[in-house]
């Protein structure tokens, strides 16, 4: 088969080259990719925005098969579009990836078939809004509706902190027209977690657990990011708990979507809270995590395109997802200044020598290649992944493929996996 991905981060050279160990898979394409990706894949030129240009490409190169790695495009509507065109293609349609693109909407979800999730209201009026803060709680938790690159979650301690937050969303509008709605939300305590899953509309099989690092400095502390680094499996998701999870908001979100006339088939990433009233949803991505994924399929088993091509042909249920019984941590190296301003260009050394080491997989992020050797390109440059028999000797692993690389400025958290 020819396969073409759509996406350029870290999540989307994992999927690659779990992808390229498929026997099933003859060729793989890359739209637009990066520096790392290009060494497994063939990158194409074009952004991951662009349908038409896409889907041309996608046809006239013999593309049997189209995976959409992003949530933009997802949102915007590129699978209809694929479908449309008679190209197969993985991940939900827009009507369904709205459990991500519209936070309001998904709140509304989960309210109607009781699904556990903080109290919340919803609010196109600015008035309106201030008024509810003014009679609320503290802390308390403003989201901008749309999508904002994960930055449009605001948590206010105070009258103060929160007025000002609403007019950062509603009025000055940062987000733009994602704070056109704004849903404030009750805030809740506990460990957070991220369960990514497969599902093919009506069955849903779970991946293992695994916990993201969101803030850009050691301790939690610093502006939030992307995120910095991620673990597998989380240290608190039991057996129990995944059973909970799967009777309590799995299997009734999709169910949920089914009976709304909204077919869910892609991946679900449940971001979930455990609170001293049992597991909560923060919230619903309708696609895999970055950097969830540099640690999730490292772990797997199968054969991740039968999985998919089980997903678009609903046969989901015929298969036997297994996992490796140990555990895996990615430690993102990031551009020094990284979320705020910082430098591109620096060249990278040491991406040979992680190669050779044994356990551990570079996967790139932000790169470029300048005169034939890799370069910065972004914030978050590289994920190094390590794996190991459990989640300590992974750790272990990741920080000694992290020595082996540098660049001018590197940053990175030395306390992944130490929560
Ligand atoms: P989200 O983009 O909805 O995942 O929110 C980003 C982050 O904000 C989450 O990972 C949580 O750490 C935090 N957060 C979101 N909602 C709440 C809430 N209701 N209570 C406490 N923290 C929250
Ligand atoms: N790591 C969080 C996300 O992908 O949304």
């Amino acid at each position: 088969m020819k396969v073409l991905v759509v996406g350029s981060g870290g999540r989307e050279h994992a999927i690659v080259w779990k992808l390229s160990q498929s026997p099933k898979v003859d060729k793989i394409y890359c739209a637009p990719g990066n520096a790392g990706i290009g060494t497994i894949a063939q990158l194409v030129p074009i952004g991951a925005m662009e349908f038409d240009r896409l889907a041309d490409f996608a046809k006239s190169e013999g593309i049997d098969f189209t995976v959409i790695g992003m949530d933009d495009p997802l949102v915007g509507g590129i699978t209809d579009k694929f479908e449309a065109e008679g190209l197969r293609v993985f991940g939900p349609r827009a009507n369904a990836a709205i459990i991500e693109g519209s936070k309001a909407f998904s709140k509304e979800l989960m309210k109607k078939y009781n699904i556990p999730t903080a109290a919340y209201e919803t609010f196109d009026d600015y008035d309106k809004a201030l008024e509810y803060i003014r009679n609320g709680d503290f802390p308390v938790v403003l989201k901008a509706d749309g999508l904002a690159l994960g930055k449009g979650v605001l948590i206010c301690n105070t009258l103060e902190e929160a007025e000002e937050g609403l007019k950062t969303l509603m009025i000055d509008k940062k987000f733009g027209d994602s704070g056109n709605t704004v849903v404030i939300e009750e805030f809740l305590t506990g460990q957070e977690m991220s369960v990514l899953s497969f599902c093919d509309g009506k069955t849903i099989v779970p991946m293992v657990s695994a916990q993201d690092h969101k803030r850009a400095y050691d301790g939690d502390k610093g502006l939030n990011t992307g995120g910095m680094g991620t673990f597998s499996p989380s240290r608190v998701y039991t057996p129990e708990l995944a059973e909970e999870c799967m009777r309590t908001i799995y299997q009734p979100t999709v169910d949920a979507l089914n009976a709304e006339g909204r077919t869910f088939k892609g991946i679900i990433f449940f971001g979930l809270m455990l609170t001293d009233k049992g597991m909560k949803v923060i919230e619903y991505n309708a696609r895999f995590g970055d950097p969830e994924t540099q640690v999730v399929l490292p772990r797997l088993k199968n054969d991740l395109m039968e999985i998919f091509e089980a997903c678009v042909d609903g046969t989901l249920d015929k298969i036997n997802v297994e996992w490796y019984d140990n555990g895996a941590a990615c430690v993102v190296l990031a551009s020094g200044g990284y979320p705020e301003g910082y430098v591109k260009g620096y060249e990278i050394t040491g991406l040979e020598d992680a190669k050779k080491a044994e356990n551990i997989i570079v996967f790139h992020a932000g790169t470029a290649l300048k005169d034939g050797r890799f370069v910065t390109n972004g914030g978050r440059v590289l994920g190094v992944t390590g794996i190991g028999k459990d989640l300590d000797e992974a750790i272990k692993t990741a920080y000694e493929g992290v020595k082996l690389i540098d660049f001018k400025d590197k940053h990175y958290r030395k306390d992944i996996g130490i929560k």
